[in-house]
């Protein structure tokens, strides 16, 4: 009526004129708003993007879920207007008891228990083969906030030492042994498997089977202090020959720098003493408080998943890690000379 009284006053335009236009406008939102929710399914962080036969089980599972729930509401909702606006005559059928029993009580118990039996055999198909003498086996610590990783030999023993990042091979049992340091934190890489605690004075473990390349993200799903949400791990899923490489050189200790600049660099870390806190193995640094930082410079980021490895961003989270990190552990080395950072950046960029 409005719309009407302002047409006929000649002020702008009845709005019904416009509806096409607003409907098609309100169309096109709707479909990037649902674009852009998808958009989630994809990428390097998503269950729905599985990796391995868990994830996929889990990924299947939800989509069942997710389709039949939107099935039934859109029904319940069709359902609902027909009977707010339907021929007063055809609605009157919504009040036959044996619809009400039937829809109301039977198709749901029906419906729920069916997903439960599904979910409960699937579920049963999640657990995965025991360890075996051909499975590779990690050791996760959460930390305040980053994750220390320990690659285990054929003995068990610990191999070497690395951080924030994982690298597995496809095809291979991979088994995640996961403790903490502090509190609890939860190992949580959505495109390999589900999510599991790292409690204190306990042992987890997580068996999974990676069956494609690729870069995944994870991320410390449970809330852990100040910095939890900027607590991101890693993960790459190599081939097998590509990570037998890539266990190979993580197995040595760092290679001696062989230019000026870098040899001054790594005096400096040794001189400014951030081995009281790191490992660099072959230069005689040992701490084990922060990261072990022997091969850092292979690595996809600093900071846990902060920063990637440049020497600019290694100068930087050097000079001020609390900038990036609020309540880092680390101390700032701002104090440093710009031509000093720039060194040790330069050296710890060099540790491939
Ligand atoms: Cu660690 Cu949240």
């Amino acid at each position: 009526m409005a719309g009407c009284a302002r047409a006929q006053n000649g002020f702008g335009h009845d709005p019904a004129d416009r509806s096409p236009a607003v409907n098609v406008r309100l169309t096109v939102a709707l479909v990037f708003a649902a674009c852009g929710t998808l958009g989630g399914c994809g990428g390097v962080q998503s269950a729905l993007a599985p990796h391995g036969e868990h994830a996929s089980l889990v990924a299947g599972l939800s989509w069942t879920m997710f389709i039949g729930a939107a099935l039934i509401a859109l029904a319940v909702a069709g359902l609902t207007l027909y009977a707010m606006f339907g021929p007063p005559e055809r609605r009157a059928r919504f009040l036959d008891r044996k619809l009400i029993i039937g829809g109301g009580i039977v198709f749901p118990t029906a419906t729920l228990s069916a997903l439960l039996v599904y979910s409960l055999l699937l579920t049963q198909r999640i657990v995965p083969d025991p360890a075996g003498e051909n499975t590779l086996r990690i050791e996760v610590v959460g930390e305040q906030w980053w994750w220390r990783v320990h690659y285990l030999g054929a003995e068990g023993e610990r191999a070497f030492a690395t951080a924030n990042e994982i690298r597995i091979p496809t095809g291979r049992l991979v088994e995640f042994i996961l403790t903490t340091a502090d509190v609890i934190h939860s190992f949580w890489v959505p495109g390999l498997a589900g999510k599991l605690d790292m409690i204190p004075g306990h042992v987890n473990t997580l068996r999974l089977k990676a069956d494609k390349t690729g870069v995944l993200r994870g991320q410390c799903a449970e809330y852990c202090g100040g910095a939890h949400a900027l607590m991101a791990l890693m993960t790459v899923v190599d081939t097998p020959e590509e990570y037998a490489d890539w266990f190979d050189r993580q197995r040595e200790p760092a290679g001696e720098p062989n230019e000026a600049p870098l040899v001054r660099g790594r005096d400096l870390f040794l001189a400014s003493g951030c081995g009281g806190c790191h490992t660099i193995r072959g230069i005689g640094a040992d701490g084990v408080i922060g990261p072990d930082l022997t091969h850092v410079g292979s690595r996809r980021t600093i900071g846990a998943g902060l920063l990637p490895v440049t020497a600019n961003a290694m100068a930087d989270w050097i000079a001020s890690p609390d900038h990036f990190k609020p309540e880092v552990r680390m101390p700032p080395f701002g104090g440093l000379e710009a031509d000093d950072l720039d060194a040790l950046a330069a050296y710890l960029e060099s540790l491939k």
